[in-house]
């Protein structure tokens, strides 16, 4: 039997991160495999009231420092009760973010704090996805497909445009540093282009 898959999708807000990940996991399901779809923050009930301390109110709610202990220990929730025994179990695990949104984020948005993600990383999670697909795209439309969802949930949106060229860089950053797990996807297409292209790595 192969070893089950965990897999990841990341991007900035809005790159259609939850459409190809849902897309993903129905093909892998057609095709036969047990497959447990999650996301972050949350994916736990613990992590999910997590989710909504970090995702609602002002952006200047909680420093940077403050959300990367936040962020984590709704990682380390996430990992313990649903990431791990999933895997232990055989299933594939698909995760709508994961410890790369803190890398980007929290690491290198508000000063250089990149070391102090990685440290706590190397403490409490202490594992990569074996896949990892990052979609890249225009931030001014995935900016404006977020917040026409309204989801109530945008306090990150809420930093602006400039804050989330920084991301797109930082995540680039990361897709070029990582070529090991790492998929770039180019989001600036149809959502049924894109998911055949990451279909072909099923
Ligand atoms: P994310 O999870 O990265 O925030 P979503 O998958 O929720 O992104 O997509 C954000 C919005 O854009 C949703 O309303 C979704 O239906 C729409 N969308 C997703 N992919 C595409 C695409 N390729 N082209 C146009 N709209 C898209
Ligand atoms: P998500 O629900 O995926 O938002 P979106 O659909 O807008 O992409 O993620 C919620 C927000 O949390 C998103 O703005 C990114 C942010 N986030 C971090 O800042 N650090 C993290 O470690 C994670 C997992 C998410």
């Amino acid at each position: 039997m192969t070893r089950p898959r965990f897999i990841t999708f990341e991007g900035i807000d809005g790159s259609g991160k939850s459409t190809q990940s849902r897309r993903f996991a129905d093909h892998l399901r057609a095709q036969g495999q047990d497959v447990v779809l999650t996301r972050e923050p949350g994916g736990s009930p613990g992590a999910e009231e997590i989710r909504q301390l970090v995702l609602t109110g002002d952006p200047d709610r909680w420093s940077a420092e403050t959300e990367i202990l936040l962020f984590t220990a709704s990682r380390r929730d996430h990992l313990e009760k649903t990431i791990e025994p999933a895997l232990a179990s055989g299933q594939t695990v698909i995760s709508d973010r994961f410890a790369d949104s803190t890398r980007v984020y929290q690491g290198a948005t508000r000063g250089d704090l990149r070391n102090m993600v990685d440290q706590l990383h190397t403490l409490m999670i202490g594992r990569e996805p074996d896949l990892t697909f990052i979609i890249d795209m225009d931030p001014a439309t995935a900016l404006e497909r977020g917040l026409a969802r309204k989801s109530g949930e945008d306090r990150f949106e809420d930093f602006g445009l400039s804050f989330q060229e920084t991301l797109r860089h930082g995540f680039l950053a990361l897709a070029h540093a990582h070529p090991e797990r790492c998929v770039l996807i180019d989001g600036n297409r149809t959502a049924d282009q894109i998911a055949s292209e990451i279909a072909a790595h099923a």
